[in-house]
């Protein structure tokens, strides 16, 4: 078998089980690491570490996982990791990967650090020493429509952006940092954020100690994106509505759902315009496959022949806008500068 020596570290949901998630089949190919380690010929995924034996039995039962253990040391024996996957919530991460002397990229999943850890800065520092790329798993920057749109797709359909509100549920370091992520690779880089409302905690999130709040982010160019936050309890909702000079596009069901309406003689008024509501046209997605080429990237990074498509330091910034908006809502909505 050739491929990169690779090892999970972490087998719950985002490493295996949403792939068994039946509805989410339905739009998403590759909807866990597994899926997509399984089918990519680049990797040789040779181990599986995880504390918990019910994770450990999926690996080895569905996924034919030939390392299986609860010790990072005994799998960085057996497989010698060229490739880790890290899969686990943050806290131990930086210890594991600092056990890898092999290693030739690192990809991993947000959030960067915990409550109570600087996981992620100690992972930073490590890699930089030993010069190791790293990739962090905000899969839209891999996903080919977000690209498109990214590289002038999005002010060739809508123009210029004018006003963009944004939606999310759970918390700021959950979902909420992917629609950050997602406005600097569309729009452009933040410069300051002010809460517009109290923080709470986010209890639904699965991030210990997150917490969510309305928010608005002033571009650098000057132009703002202003949040809300729904309950996952009435319904789910991770999206963004960019109202540009020429068109809206409106990205819904975290990706599912993109729609591009037109500008039109204005209906109810001479010598106007208006974006028409009931003319939108959706897009293909392009979900699918989107894990699968962050795959692409990470094999090519690791092979020296690309550089990351969401490399570590710009999750850091997302991780920096996400501390600076909870420090506005501490400050009473003070509008604070991002650097
Ligand atoms: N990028 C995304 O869209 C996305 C989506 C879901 C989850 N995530 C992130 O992925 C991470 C995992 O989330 P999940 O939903 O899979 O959680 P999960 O609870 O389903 O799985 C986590 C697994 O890690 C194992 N684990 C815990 N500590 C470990 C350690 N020190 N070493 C090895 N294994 C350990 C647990 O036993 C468990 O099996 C979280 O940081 C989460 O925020 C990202």
């Amino acid at each position: 078998m050739t491929g990169l020596r690779t090892l999970v570290l972490g087998f719950g949901a985002i490493a295996s089980g949403l792939g068994r998630d039946e509805k989410m089949a339905r739009y998403f190919d590759f909807a866990c690491h597994a899926q997509a380690l399984a089918a990519h010929p680049g990797f040789d995924w040779r181990g599986v570490v995880d504390p918990a034996p019910s994770a450990q039995a999926d690996a080895r039962d569905n996924w034919q996982v030939p390392q299986v253990t609860a010790e990072v040391a005994d799998a960085v024996q057996a497989v010698r990791p060229e490739v880790v996957i890290l899969a686990a919530p943050p806290g131990a991460r930086a210890a594991a990967v600092a056990a890898m002397p092999d290693l030739k990229a690192v990809l991993l999943e947000k959030p960067l650090s915990g409550p109570e850890d600087n996981d992620g800065d100690d992972l930073a520092a490590i890699c930089a020493e030993r010069n190791i790329p790293v990739l962090v798993n905000y899969w839209r920057r891999a996903d080919r429509l977000s690209r498109t749109l990214a590289s002038g797709g999005l002010v060739e359909r809508i123009g210029r952006p004018q006003a963009v509100f944004g939606l999310y549920g759970k918390g700021l370091a959950n979902n909420c940092s992917h629609m950050i992520d997602f406005v600097r690779m569309l729009i452009g880089e933040v410069a300051t954020v002010q809460a517009l409302g109290p923080a709470r905690a986010a209890a639904d999130s699965s991030v210990p100690g997150d917490q969510a709040l309305p928010f608005a982010l002033t571009l650098e160019d000057g132009q703002v994106a202003s949040f809300g936050t729904v309950d996952f309890a009435h319904y789910r909702e991770v999206g963004l509505d960019i109202w540009g000079e020429t068109g809206r596009l409106q990205f819904l069901l975290e990706g599912l759902s993109t729609t591009v309406f037109p500008r039109a003689e204005n209906r109810g008024l001479e010598n106007a315009d208006e974006i028409s509501p009931d003319a939108g046209e959706m897009l293909e997605p392009t979900v699918t496959d989107s894990l699968y080429r962050i795959y692409d990237n990470l094999a090519a990074v690791a092979l020296g022949s690309a550089t990351p498509w969401s490399p570590l330091s710009s999750a850091l910034v997302n991780a920096r806008i996400v501390d600076r908006i909870l420090q506005s809502a501490a400050e009473d909505g003070r509008r604070l500068t991002v650097d």
